[in-house]
């Protein structure tokens, strides 16, 4: 594992696509404007969009570059000048694009090669077979998987077992975005280069925690995608699951490639089971209705603007899910989890909530037990609040008050997207926030029976109205036990 990336071929698979315009390349352009990728690294993208060197060129000028900061049109053209295309239809009958990319790779067997699987899960394994056959696949490749990884631990098994069968384990990647998140790494720094939590962290001194993902964004133009994902498999198997694992994990022995991993592992292994009759008291789902959001009506989740109609599997998912999740050792005994995604909430917040308990007594009146709120975004930052006691030379006043870091205040440096820190750890080689194959399958372990249930009822998601909370559902899941969803706005 070197630090600074050498030469190297990025081959992105679904390279005109969403994720790649919108995510990849400007993360790209981030790095090698910043100096980070070598000069000879070069940018393949493969699709069936017929397109050439130029085309895609033009079109990535056209797309990507309103998007990123272009103060220097030299370092742009430098950046356009990395990107190359090639035609490719997996499974189709045509091999030219296989023999075109086999030539642009020949005598670049030294340099890193990486291939970006930005496509849907099911072409993961045909595209490893392919390249292979092609020759393509040389001992220091590495692959990048995108999440979803599969839709259930059957079909993630499978893939796993195509990919294995081309790639080691330690050339596979698979990518689950949040965990190139700043704060999501802060948490990690908070945790285990401070002394003072790591004695508190536990069921003595914690109520529960919350984890929220909230999105304002509905599913225009993705119901092909959505309605066989939904909020389940889209944000909680992976995102969520994984905020989960650091909040609760151990404290690892070494910051390296697998000790993290290890300790993820076995977080998601302690997760109570959540089955059969006990999945309607534990989790709600939910689908968006119209309403106002962001200040502009938008249409129900059936009636988003789609090339394609409706189904019965559009009016059965889910895009606001909740679950209330226990950790089962030691550290966590009896400690609620509740985590909560939704599109079409109020506003985006994707925030880790940490509640104190109580002081034991209190000789107070008007106190309030201490929270750390770790927000994801927006205004990336960690918030402790106390109590503390208003001025004045009356009765005593109390009020919670904050200590606050605000990450754009106190450091001037730019906060980078979470794809640019993964990518260049890809293009090192360092594995550390990327998923490894027993985590993954762990984590469909315990949705498997969820979804299961789910799939099994009669019963739709329950309707929320664009612009509110999610479904009332949700407020009882938590309101059950005397305890509320922490709802705050930041700008
Ligand atoms: C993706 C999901 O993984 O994460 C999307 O597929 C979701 O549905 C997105 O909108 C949210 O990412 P972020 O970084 O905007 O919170």
């Amino acid at each position: 594992m070197s630090e600074t990336p050498q030469s190297a071929d990025l081959i992105v698979f679904g390279g005109t696509g969403d994720l790649s315009m919108r995510k990849l390349l400007p993360a790209l352009y981030h790095c090698d404007r910043d100096g980070r990728l070598a000069p000879e690294t070069r940018i393949i993208a493969m699709s069936r969009g017929g397109l050439d060197d130029a085309d895609f060129r033009g079109k990535v000028d056209a797309e990507v570059r309103g998007s990123v900061p272009v103060d220097d049109l030299a370092l742009w053209q430098r950046f356009l000048d990395r990107l190359h295309h090639v035609t490719v239809d997996i499974g189709g009958e045509d091999p030219t694009g296989w023999a075109r990319l086999t030539a642009m790779l020949a005598g670049h067997e030294q340099r890193d090669r990486v291939f970006y699987l930005a496509s849907p899960p099911m072409t993961f394994g045909p595209f490893c077979r392919e390249a292979d056959r092609a020759g393509l696949v040389t001992p220091a490749s590495r692959v990048v998987l995108e999440k979803p990884l599969g839709r259930d631990l059957a079909s993630a098994q499978r893939i796993n077992d195509e990919v294995g069968a081309i790639f080691h384990e330690r050339q596979i990647f698979r990518i689950d975005h949040y965990l190139g998140k700043e704060t999501v790494q802060n948490l990690l720094v908070l945790r285990f280069a401070n002394a003072f939590l790591e004695p508190i962290w536990n069921s003595l001194w914690i109520d529960h925690v919350q984890i929220t993902a909230a999105e304002t964004v509905g599913t225009p133009g993705r119901r092909g995608y959505y309605d066989h994902a939904g909020a389940l498999r889209d944000m909680v198997q992976n995102h969520l699951l994984q905020l989960l694992c650091l909040v609760a994990m151990e404290p690892p022995s070494r910051n390296d490639r697998e000790s993290i991993r290890d300790e993820k592992v076995k977080v998601l292994e302690s997760l109570r089971p959540i089955v059969g009759g006990e999945v309607d008291r534990f989790t709600v789902r939910g689908q968006y209705t119209a309403g106002v959001c962001d200040g502009a009506e938008v249409p129900g989740y059936l009636d988003e603007p789609d090339n394609t109609p409706p189904t019965e599997a559009s009016h059965r998912v889910e895009t606001f899910a909740a679950i209330r999740a226990e950790v089962k050792n030691w550290r966590w005994a009896g400690v609620p989890f509740y985590l909560r995604t939704g599109k079409r909430m109020p506003y985006r917040s994707s925030e880790i909530v940490v509640q104190f308990k109580d002081v034991p007594h209190s000789i107070f009146a008007g106190s309030a037990p201490n929270r750390l709120v770790l927000r994801l975004q927006p205004s990336e930052g960690i918030r402790l609040d106390l109590m503390a006691k208003e001025p004045g030379a009356g009765e005593v006043a109390l009020k919670p008050v904050p200590l606050s870091l605000s990450f754009a205040e106190t450091f001037t440096s730019r906060v980078p997207d979470a794809y640019e820190r993964l990518l260049m750890d890809v293009l090192t080689g360092n594995p550390t926030l990327f998923m490894r194959r027993d985590e993954v399958e762990a984590a469909w372990r315990w949705i498997d029976p969820i979804l299961a249930e789910w799939e099994s009822q009669s019963m739709l998601p329950e309707p929320y109205p664009a612009g509110t909370a999610g479904p009332a559902g949700a407020h009882e899941l938590v309101g059950r036990s005397g305890r509320a969803w922490h709802e705050e706005e930041l700008a």
